[in-house]
């Protein structure tokens, strides 16, 4: 059995005070204890969430880590091991708003993938595809291509100490969630993938689903076979929506 994870990615949102209450507010909720949650706030927020998040248990990740894994001369990054040094646990990879607003690529997003394990970080795996992929068709190759872009090079015992998330870029921040039937074609799809290369950690990795994932639409997106929980974007900045979403992922 695959434990449930959900994931608020916070995005470029909040203020010291505002992620001070959010958390707040989250260590009030009833939190299943059968379900790992995480959220990963902006980088100027992580310190002060993994002191407070440090009382709970909610695991802080990073929504970005530098290619580079040592300490050096790259202005404005932040390594995996500065991450790991300050508490942090997990981290992003390959988010779709970082491929297209960073434009990051498979390569980048591979070494950011390696930098993350070498300091003893969960990376999260985003991969998914945009509109215009799906309408050719070409939604299943997309996300084997990204997810290739790890595997080729590093095999799938990477895979013991990672997370994929499926994040149709179609559906994010948009209101538009894949119907569970959408998303679960497509997490079968990259498990099938994964067995190609080994088939016990194709069972046990975890495949999060991604986009306009809301209260609403949680238990039954968490109800199909191989959707192992969620990264939940806009609901996770409020308490009562996100903690609501992580008791459907413990049903
Ligand atoms: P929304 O839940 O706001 O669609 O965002 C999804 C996402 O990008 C999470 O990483």
């Amino acid at each position: 059995m695959r434990r449930p994870l959900v994931a608020g990615n916070w995005k470029m949102h909040g203020t010291c005070a505002s992620i001070k209450q959010l958390l707040n507010e989250l260590a009030e909720q009833d939190l299943p204890t059968s379900v790992d949650v995480a959220v990963f706030p902006g980088l100027i927020h992580l310190q002060a969430a993994i002191a407070q998040a440090s009382q709970g248990s909610i695991v802080v990740g990073s929504q970005d880590c530098a290619v580079q894994l040592e300490e050096g001369a790259m202005t404005g990054e932040t390594s995996a091991l500065q991450l790991e040094d300050i508490g942090c646990s997990m981290v992003l990879v390959g988010h779709s708003e970082r491929r297209q607003l960073q434009e990051e690529t498979d390569s980048v997003i591979c070494r950011k993938f390696i930098a993350a394990q070498a300091a003893g970080l969960t990376p999260v795996l985003c991969v998914g595809e945009t509109l215009a992929e799906r309408e050719a068709g070409l939604a299943v190759a997309t996300v084997q291509k990204q997810v290739d872009a790890v595997l080729v090079e590093l095999g799938a015992d990477v895979l013991h100490n990672a997370v994929i998330a499926y994040e149709p870029v179609w559906a994010i921040g948009t209101g538009l969630t894949a119907t569970p039937e959408q998303a679960q074609e497509i997490h079968a799809q990259i498990r099938e993938h994964v067995a190609q290369y080994s088939a016990p950690i194709a069972q046990q990795v975890r495949i999060l689903y991604g986009g306009s994932v809301k209260a609403a639409n949680a238990a039954e997106l968490f109800a199909q076979a191989d959707i192992d929980g969620g990264l939940v974007g806009g609901a996770s900045l409020n308490a009562k929506e996100f903690s609501a979403i992580c008791r459907a992922a413990g049903n």
